[in-house]
């Protein structure tokens, strides 16, 4: 995952953010106003949507965590979020996430499923931490054909089915879904 590990990979998608996932993280925000307590991003790169976590009501710890070790994009997360209560966690594999099981209310996966060979691998460790009723909204890029996008895709999602089997597969169940042009959309509750 060293592609991902710069600030040109964040600057890329802070204006992707922007630009063409305006519907999408509509859509995304609707859902995680429904969230409460503690809740991780993984994944979140510079921290917008980590910020947008931080200001829903009932959420009470806004936890980011990502890969990336590149410290302007650290920089920039804490800046951007000064005064909100947000914590970050840089060089940290949400795969391995440090926190106790059982210990986290809901869980954001904003793009980053799709770059997993084996998804078992991070949803394996969601399950791990998430309260029994806790929640997990992942959304994911939707693509038509094969390696259309990017080449760093490892799972290419073409429908909400694509994405509700891998879920299932690992004791996930959708529970709100919304599918568009570009992306899908979902919360799902642990079954496991
Ligand atoms: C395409 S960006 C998405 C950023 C943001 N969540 C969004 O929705 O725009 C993927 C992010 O996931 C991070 N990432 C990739 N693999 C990861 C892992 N195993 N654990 C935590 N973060 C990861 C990358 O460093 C990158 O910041």
């Amino acid at each position: 995952m060293g592609y991902y590990n710069s600030l040109y990979i964040a600057v890329k998608t802070e204006i992707s953010q922007r630009i063409n996932r305006r519907e999408e993280l509509r859509i995304l925000q609707g859902f995680i106003q429904g969230l409460s307590g503690t809740v991780i991003e993984i994944g979140c790169n510079a921290g917008y949507l980590t910020g947008k976590i931080a200001l829903v009501g009932n959420v009470t710890h806004a936890i980011g965590i990502d890969t990336n070790k590149s410290r302007a994009v650290a920089i920039l997360a804490k800046i951007r979020n000064l005064g909100s209560g947000v914590k970050f966690m840089y060089g940290v594999s949400g795969a391995k996430i440090p926190v106790e099981d059982r210990s986290v209310d809901a869980i954001v996966l904003s793009h980053v499923l799709e770059h997993f060979v084996n998804p078992t691998e991070i949803l394996a460790d969601i399950s791990r931490v998430l309260k029994r009723d806790g929640q997990l909204v992942v959304a994911v890029p939707k693509e038509k054909y094969l390696g259309e996008f990017t080449p760093d895709h490892k799972i290419l999602f073409r429908s909400l089915a694509d994405l509700e089997r891998i879920l299932d597969a690992n004791g996930f169940k959708a529970i709100e879904a919304r599918e568009i042009a570009r992306a899908i959309v979902v919360v799902a509750k642990s079954v496991a």
